[in-house]
């Protein structure tokens, strides 16, 4: 029984020391005003409740300042940094300045208020409803609340790469409440600078313009309008690399084509040069479908000139085996009338050479004999007047394959380009 009381009288020493101890005024430091005001401001506070009666609303005006942006061109996706600017109104934080040392404006952590719940509604990363960095938000005494969040969004965006490398795209991101309607939190554009470009820096893309507008949309849930702000970015692709990628290996490809056909028609360097062409594009093609997407509408006009070059390239090879042909293997019968009239007598034969006694061709054909003296043992029967025939007819076929494929490079340049 001593011993019982002995425990109970050190608990209740204890107790009271801690008692005593505890409503002491010896704290380190006194409250300052912001700390009164700050308690006031949150007592009771409930920082999930809209800060309004319910049947009164809360405007919200929202305006952007773009920082940075990518475009994922294989994703379709467009990636924003901004910072947002939003103002609304807080009934519940009213003082009087004067009773506070004339305060007017305090900072609060963003946990602490209530905030909108603000969503992107063509967000590519559904699950991430936060696109919002916690940042301190400023109360002033009037109850106005600014909030300047920096932000990134990852909206989807179609693409147009028709004109890729030298494209504008025109992307949104579309804002809004996804719980509240317009009757309970109303946006806005904001009134000073709705957008703002000031702080926009980019290596590849030139930010145009930036528009917000202003939407009411009714679902078939719910009788009431839910308003969005929208925000239109619309950007250029600044691309010297991809003209020196793109543009520039078209050209050189262009100019090799022709080259081939001024090659002499007995020479197999046509093949090597066209299947050098081919390899450059194939390479090039495989580059584009890494970096472009499959599924954007259109496929970049530059693909398709590569493509099609590389028919052309095809019918090149087919040309270029004939006209080895012709002018190599020596024939024993001569060009057949109808071609020779139309090809080498006639008007055609006229413009590209095909006439007797062309001194091309006929020089073309003296080296042929003495390059190949030695294979004409057992040809001797081939009359030298047959084979320069030939010879010839593959100079003009080459030359008038030349102009026509001038003509259909011209005409793709300018299906493609202009
Ligand atoms: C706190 O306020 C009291 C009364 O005004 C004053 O005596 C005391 O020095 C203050 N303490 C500090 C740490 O400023
Ligand atoms: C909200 O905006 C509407 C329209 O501009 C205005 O009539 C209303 O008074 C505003 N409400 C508050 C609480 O500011
Ligand atoms: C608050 O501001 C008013 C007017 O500017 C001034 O008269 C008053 O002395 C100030 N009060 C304090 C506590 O600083």
């Amino acid at each position: 029984m001593k011993k019982f009381c002995l425990l109970w009288c050190l608990i209740l020493t204890l107790s009271q020391d801690f008692a005593s101890g505890e409503p002491s005024k010896s704290n380190l430091w006194n409250d300052t005003n912001i700390d009164k005001l700050k308690s006031e401001l949150l007592k009771n506070y409930d920082r999930f409740a809209r800060p309004e009666n319910h049947n009164s609303v809360t405007n919200l005006s929202v305006g952007i300042t773009v920082i940075h942006m990518d475009l994922i061109e294989s994703k379709g996706i467009l990636e924003t940094h901004a910072w947002l600017k939003l103002r609304w109104n807080d009934g519940k934080f009213k003082w009087d300045p004067k009773a506070y040392d004339n305060i007017t404006m305090i900072h609060m952590a963003a946990d602490e208020v209530w905030q909108p719940d603000l969503t992107v509604y063509n967000s590519a990363e559904a699950t991430l409803v936060d696109h919002f960095a916690k940042t301190n938000k400023l109360i002033y005494s009037d109850g106005s609340v600014l909030w300047v969040p920096t932000s990134k969004f990852e909206t989807y965006c179609t693409m147009n790469l028709k004109m890729w490398p030298f494209d504008e795209q025109n992307c949104e991101i579309k804002l809004g409440s996804w719980t509240y309607n317009a009757y309970q939190l109303n946006l806005f554009l904001d009134k000073e600078k709705p957008a703002e470009t000031d702080h926009f820096h980019h290596v590849e893309w030139d930010l145009l313009k930036v528009t917000g507008e202003r939407h009411e949309k009714y679902y078939s849930c719910c009788p009431e309008p839910y308003p969005d702000i929208t925000f239109y970015l619309q950007f250029r692709r600044r691309s010297p690399m991809f003209k020196a990628i793109a543009v520039v290996p078209a050209a050189v490809i262009v100019f090799m084509t022709l080259t081939a056909f001024w090659l002499p028609p007995q020479s197999g360097e046509k093949l090597l040069l066209n299947g050098l062409a081919c390899v450059i594009i194939c390479i090039l093609l495989v580059y584009f479908s890494q970096l472009l997407p499959i599924f954007s509408a259109g496929s970049p006009l530059i693909v398709t000139f590569y493509s099609n070059t590389l028919y052309l390239l095809c019918i090149s090879f087919i040309i270029s085996v004939i006209v080895i042909n012709m002018s190599r293997n020596r024939k024993r019968s001569p060009v057949p009338k109808s071609i020779k009239s139309f090809f080498l007598d006639g008007f055609i034969g006229g413009i590209f050479g095909g006439k007797q006694g062309d001194t091309v061709a006929d020089s073309q054909a003296e080296e042929l004999k003495e390059s190949e003296d030695h294979h004409i043992i057992q040809m001797t029967a081939t009359s030298p007047k047959i084979h320069n025939e030939w010879i010839r007819l593959a100079i003009v076929i080459d030359r008038l394959a030349f102009v026509i494929y001038i003509i259909v490079f011209i005409l793709m340049g300018f299906l493609h380009f202009v």
